[in-house]
């Protein structure tokens, strides 16, 4: 009798114990935590990768307008969408809140079983003031604004000033606290974007007199501790201004970090991200969401500061906005340019996690999703101007299928096990990757004839000699990467797709469609009309060594 009565009082308690973490893990708020050498959003207890996109700066200034989008957005297969919420509108006249365009975007994304990230448009978007609100812009002496050496006023915020911190941080940390109120069951907001794209244009620092004093005084205590404390590992940009003047540990600007113009960059990105950091402080001490700032990304190699926005977190500064804003997670690049692999490149050095909350919205979306998710384990892809694009457009079929393989991914994730392809030429031939205990030797669309051909998907190492290959417009071949027989066989290709997270298999490939098991061909055909040669897919790929 005991022995019976015993497991089941521990089965109960087990059991009101996992019930009990179920509603915990339902309640959690979502934050970042680290998987190997990868950062992952939670969301609900389990790791969450946005396929998202980001809608126009003022669709979410209206709901009437919103209202016919929802069901596109969900036909598009987003399951994050990125919407404004801007100071203007949330604090019409001073200190008073109106929050029914947030409960609108909340009751909306509901409704579509969508989640949201936040980007709060304050006190500067795109390197200018144009969301702040009627009251400070009207009030230049309360909230002054940045000087060119001409001493004229600029349409910027100066970043110098307290008082423009203080009340864009009370209206920030106002939205934090409604959202703790009002979204702390159901976590639809999952992120937040704490400005958006700053940075002074066209001069590469601010000149008004409060700007003037700070360069002419000593570079702050708390940023030449960082530089000490992380002297081993800084980025080469801040290393090499460091290294010039012989790492002096105090003086003025000019004396730590030598007299150029990327001098006035490293003081602008010192004191805008002070600034924002103070605010994503203040909301997060309401409401202590993941939150991030985003970058104009330098457009080439002549560009100084000033041409892009001085002070924003562009790469070459990203030391600087560490040091500067602890409470800012991470730093996020907008990437328009087209070479999408060296930016997302120079955005996960030194640990910081990829996000990438605006992208082109052309047919390449489809493909550089899967380099940002497979190569680099990114929380987010999100195209710009989502609501625009057609419901025939490519990027679908890649979240769908990116969708079926998501339980794996967010499992490998950081594990060094997974990798993308991407070809972003047609000239390009191909690349030899090591994935697991073999190398993947992946030959590109020579053919390609533009954008809609060209080579893209993942490699997945799911077990010992396991493969998943997924994307389309390219072969691969396997080679052994580890001591042991010298060659890799096919054993077996398999065509197929992951219903709730069970493979279901299709088509067996032995034939031409596998030359007779020597390469692994996305699409199998060349025109594979009945399985759609232009979509991607998924094939299972086992293999064997021999001498
Ligand atoms: C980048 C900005 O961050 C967005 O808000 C929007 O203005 C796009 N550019 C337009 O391309």
């Amino acid at each position: 009798m005991k022995d019976k009565v015993l497991p089941r009082r521990a089965t109960l308690v087990l059991l009101v114990a996992a019930f009990q973490a179920t509603l915990a893990g339902a309640a959690e708020i979502p934050h970042l935590v680290r998987q190997g050498t990868a950062t992952q959003l939670i969301v609900a207890g389990e790791p969450f990768v946005m396929l998202a996109g980001e809608l126009h700066n003022s669709s979410a200034s209206s709901m009437a307008y919103m209202e016919p989008m929802w069901e596109k957005l969900v036909a598009l297969k987003l399951n994050t969408v990125l919407a404004t919420v801007t100071w203007e509108l949330v604090e019409p006249a001073e200190g008073q809140f109106d929050f029914s365009l947030v409960d609108g975007l909340l009751q909306g994304a509901r409704e579509h079983d969508l989640k949201l990230v936040l980007l709060w448009f304050g006190s500067w978007k795109n390197g200018v003031s144009s969301y702040i609100p009627t009251w400070v812009k009207k009030d230049l002496e309360r909230f002054p604004r940045a000087q060119g050496k001409s001493g004229n006023n600029k349409l910027v915020l100066s970043p110098m000033h307290e008082a423009s911190w203080k009340a864009d941080a009370r209206a920030f940390a106002a939205l934090m606290r409604h959202l703790r109120r009002v979204d702390s069951d159901e976590r639809t907001v999952i992120m937040v974007q704490v400005e958006n794209e700053v940075g002074l244009m066209p001069e590469s620092r601010d000149h008004s007199a409060a700007a003037e004093a700070a360069f002419r005084s000593p570079v702050p205590r708390e940023l030449m501790e960082y530089l000490k404390e992380n002297k081993n590992a800084l980025l080469p940009e801040v290393d090499e201004l460091w290294a010039s003047t012989g790492y002096r540990e105090s003086g003025t600007w000019t004396q730590v970090f030598g007299d150029t113009v990327w001098t006035d960059e490293v003081f602008m990105a010192w004191h805008m991200a002070r600034y924002i950091g103070r605010i994503a402080e203040a909301g997060k001490a309401e409401y202590p969401l993941p939150m991030y700032a985003n970058a104009w990304l330098v457009q080439n190699d002549r560009e100084k500061p000033g041409d892009y926005p001085s002070g924003g977190p562009v790469s070459r500064v990203m030391d600087i906005w560490r040091a500067a804003a602890p409470a800012i997670d991470f730093l996020a690049p907008d990437i328009y340019l087209h070479d999408f692999k060296a930016v997302c490149a120079s955005y996960v050095r030194s640990g910081n996690p990829l996000m990438i909350p605006e992208a082109r919205q052309g047919p390449e979306a489809a493909r550089n999703v899967f380099w940002a998710i497979a190569e680099h384990d990114a929380m987010c892809f999100a195209p710009f101007g989502i609501e625009d694009i057609d419901e025939d457009h490519p990027l679908i079929d890649s979240y769908e299928l990116l969708y079926q393989l998501m339980p794996l991914i967010v499992r490998h994730q950081g594990t060094g096990r997974m990798a993308g392809v991407l070809q972003e030429r047609p000239e390009e031939e191909g690349t030899t990757i090591r994935v697991g205990d073999y190398n993947a030797n992946v030959r590109y669309n020579r053919q390609a004839k533009g954008q809609t051909d060209m080579s893209y998907g993942l490699i997945l190492n799911v077990g010992p000699d396991e493969y998943l290959v997924a994307g389309n417009w390219f072969q691969v071949n396997f080679s052994p990467a580890t001591p042991g027989p010298r060659h890799a066989g096919i054993l077996q290709v398999w065509e197929g797709v992951y219903e709730d997270g069970r493979w279901v298999p299709g088509r067996c490939l032995n034939g031409d469609e596998t030359a007779a098991h020597w390469v692994v061909k996305l699409p199998p055909n060349t025109h594979d009309l009945f399985a759609g040669s232009n979509r991607p897919r998924i094939l299972q790929v086992t293999l064997y060594r021999h001498d």
